[in-house]
This record gives C-alpha cells, structure tokens and sequence, in this order.
C-alpha cells in the first residue's frame, strides 16, 4: 500500500507543501525557511549530509520538520549505499543515522524519527539489502503522512479550546512550515479558523531568528487569519491589558512530568498568561514527548552568537564581537501549562498520569 494515498483526503488542509518525497526523482524537497517571508526557494538533494546541513542551519526547522526530514535522510542513505552486503550496508546506515542525530540536540522528534527507521531496519535485517531498502522508504513515507494526520487531528482536537472571537497569543512557528504540513499550536488556530471562529493572532517577533515576524507573518498572511505582530518583551503588558484571551505554543521536547522545552522565551509567555489567569496550552503530537520524568535529561542547544549580534544573518545590530548567550529553547515548567494537546487527546494536570496514559494509547 502506497502511504502517500492518504493524503488526497487531507488536500483542504495542506495549502503549503515545506516538504516531500519526489517519486520520480528519488530525491528530498524542502522549502528553504530562511528566505521566508521574501523568497519561496524549494531546494532538493540526493544525498542525506545535504539534509542534515540543511537542518542544522535551519532551512528546515521545527521539531516535527526535523523528525520527517531525517527520516527521508535515512531513505536517501538507503538508496546511496551501494553494497549487496548487508553488514555493510547496516554499517553505513548506523554512519547515516549517527549523523543526522548530530544535527540539533533539543528536538526529541529527530530522535524519535530515526529510532523509528532502525526499528525498521533491525527487523528486516535477516533478509536482503533491497528489502532494507524498501522497506526504510516505506517507513520515512508512513512517518511524513502520520504527522500530517496528527496535525490535522490536533487542530480538531484543540480547536474545541478555542472561542469564537478569542484573541491567541502565539510564540516560535509552530505552522505548516514547522511540520510535514498544517502544523501543531498554529495547526489548532488554523482548524479554528477553517470551522468559522473569528479569531486573532498575536505573534511574537521571536528573537533572535524570527520565526513569528518571518514566518508566522508569512503562514497568516497567506491563509487571510488576522494577526498583530509584537516584540518578545511585550506579552506581559499584552495579557496585564487584558488584550489576549490564552497563549498557545508549540513544543520541541515534552516529558512525562510535563516540563516542555520550546523556543526560547516561551517560559515568560507562560508566566505572563498565569499571572494574569489565563490558559496557557502547548500542542505537540506524541512524537515530542521523551519517556522520562528526569527534566535534567532535556538538552538546551545553544546556537552561534552570531544569531543574536545580526539579523538575518547579516546586518549587524551591536558591536562584532560583544559577548552573546544564545540558548535556543527554555523549559516551561508544568505548574504553569493549563493542558496538553495531542494527536491522541488533550493531556490535563498532573501530567505524569495523562501524558503516560496518552502513550499507553
Ligand atoms: O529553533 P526552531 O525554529 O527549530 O524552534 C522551533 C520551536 O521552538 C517550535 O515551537 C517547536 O519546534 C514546535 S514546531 C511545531
């Protein structure tokens, strides 16, 4: 059965294509994200390192984009290696998959992804390098399309939280381009937008790389939802004014205690909705949360300095060589988060008990 069948059913949703297989050409194709919103350049390649490049300077970003993508870096390893002998074979794929787990450390999806592809190829190892192959492809297929249906099923899901004419504070891009397509917490605005809501969008800028300004802005625009665009520093007096109704964000690691890392500054968005009482929700599919109940386990990447004395990767904004921190993802503690959405159901406090009974499922 081809995976790729099911997604005719889910055509209203995906008005943007960030990324896919081409058939014909046995290559990956993504949507450069750093060009966005002033470019749309599709780039596409043969070869798994390319991907990963592409990864680790975030042509391709967001936790679930991050997953999928490796996993089509598995499929391109897969049809390079050109061996009959399967030991080797599997020798260079663990080289592949050794790789691609290097390229960004916080996001449990590309660990998921890639754990998901060697189950994949431990099973099939007793027979022949073609069926490996096959069957890897296969696998990358079935994980592009899964994510896309749980999006889909997230939106409907967490859209029940949202209210005609309710005013979303939003941080990072969590959108089409942040997934195999529709998204996660904007998915949820999007599904509610699509059932009729007259809602609007606050977006964070998000420093230093601009997820909101570029991409949020690029993704709104393009589906009419409208939207006002602020600085990181404002949510506070945003919720103190009583102009947003609820924050909702996106995730690139949940664990069982619920503690989520996302883009940094998502834990101040958190504070400010709760010191103002109100809800505060994070949607991410059952691929971001991490079987473990240890927050110390969460990695925080920390990015080139560079990001934050230029925008843009170009136009300099302070003196070249003024001292920089620049970790890219906090931790939201989960005193703080109102509830969890998911593919499988919404998860409510304590989450050691419903994220485990949502895995269970
Ligand atoms: O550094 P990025 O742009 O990859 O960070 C992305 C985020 O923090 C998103 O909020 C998260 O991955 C969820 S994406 C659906």
């Amino acid at each position: 059965m081809d995976p790729l069948k099911e997604l005719e059913k889910y055509e209203e949703f995906l008005k943007i294509k960030p990324l896919y297989w081409d058939d014909e050409a046995n290559e990956f194709v993504w949507l450069d994200t750093r060009l966005l919103p002033f470019k749309e350049v599709y780039r596409r390649t043969k070869d798994y390192r390319r991907v990963g490049v592409a990864i680790k300077d975030m042509e391709i970003r967001g936790a679930p984009a991050i997953g999928v993508s490796a996993a089509f870096g598995m499929a391109l390893a897969a049809l390079e290696v050109n061996t009959k002998d399967v030991a080797e074979y599997l020798d260079k794929l663990k080289e592949a998959k050794d790789y691609l787990a290097s390229t960004r450390p916080t996001a449990f999806n590309l660990f998921w992804a890639l754990d998901r592809v060697w189950n994949v190829i431990e099973s099939n190892k007793d027979k022949g390098v073609e069926e490996i192959r096959e069957a890897i492809l296969r696998e990358a297929l079935t994980i592009y399309v899964e994510d896309i249906r749980n999006n889909i099923e997230m939106g409907r899901i967490g859209s029940k939280l949202i209210d005609d004419g309710d005013r979303i504070l939003t941080h990072c891009n969590t959108g089409a381009v942040a997934t195999a397509g529709f998204g996660t917490a904007l998915g949820v605005i999007r599904y509610a937008w699509y059932e009729g809501k007259k809602i609007h969008v606050i977006t964070t800028e998000t420093r230093p790389v601009l997820q909101g300004a570029r991409l949020n802005v690029w993704e709104l625009t393009k589906e009419g939802i409208p939207f006002t665009l602020i600085t990181d520093g404002m949510p506070g007096l945003v919720f103190k004014r009583g102009l947003a109704d609820l924050a909702i964000v996106g995730a690139d690691r949940i664990i069982l205690t619920g503690h989520t890392a996302n883009k940094i500054g998502t834990y101040m968005v958190a504070l400010a909705a709760w010191d103002n009482e109100k809800p505060f929700y994070v949607a991410a599919p059952t691929s971001t949360i991490q079987a473990t109940a240890d927050p110390s386990s969460i990695v925080i990447e920390e990015r080139n300095p560079d990001e934050v004395r230029k925008v843009m990767g170009q136009y300099p904004i302070t003196l070249p060589d003024v001292n920089v921190y620049n970790p890219s993802f906090d931790v939201t503690p989960p005193k703080l988060i109102t509830a969890i959405i998911t593919e499988k159901g919404i998860a409510h406090p304590p989450y050691l008990k419903s994220l485990k009974r949502l895995l269970q499922q």
